[in-house]
């Protein structure tokens, strides 16, 4: 039988878009038979990040795709943008530092949310790629 993959690419330019985003990955981490805490988990994480791009990139991508093997289920987002990129990923990374006027919780608090983070960022593009994962 052919493997049916799941994948969806939300552009993120607007406030409501951070919904869509949001929405589209508690779905299909509720599908795949996540639980509701990791299912905010993952809403959270993805609306963190969209909010980022919106504020700093002005706007960029995110991609939703079911990455599930025969040992785990997975979900893997990539939220990617071509804006200025960030200066310093470590200071970025840390509590309550902000650029914009704001907590400074949202990478550090995405981080924490997930089980796989990785961020890469230069100027011209940022690229975020956040894992959920629970063994079958
Ligand atoms: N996509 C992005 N492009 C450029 N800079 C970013 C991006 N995301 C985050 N940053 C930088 O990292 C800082 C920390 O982000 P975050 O932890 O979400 O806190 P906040 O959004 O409250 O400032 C931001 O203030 C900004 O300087
Ligand atoms: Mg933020």
């Amino acid at each position: 039988m052919p493997e049916l993959l799941v994948s969806e690419r939300i552009p993120v330019r607007i406030a409501t878009d951070i919904v869509i985003a949001r929405r589209a990955a508690r779905e299909l981490c509720e599908r795949l038979g996540f639980g509701k805490a990791d299912q905010t988990r993952l809403a959270t994480a993805v609306s963190e990040l969209a909010r980022n791009v919106i504020q700093y990139a002005g706007e960029g991508v995110c991609l939703i795709e079911d990455r599930s093997d025969g040992v785990s289920r997975r979900i893997r987002v990539v939220v990617e943008d071509q804006g200025p990129g960030i200066a310093d990923l470590g200071r970025a990374l840390t509590d309550g530092f902000s650029t914009g006027g704001g907590l400074g919780a949202g990478l550090p608090g995405t981080r924490r949310l997930v089980d796989e983070f990785q961020i890469e960022s230069a100027p011209g593009r940022t690229c975020v790629t956040i894992v959920m994962a629970k063994p079958f």
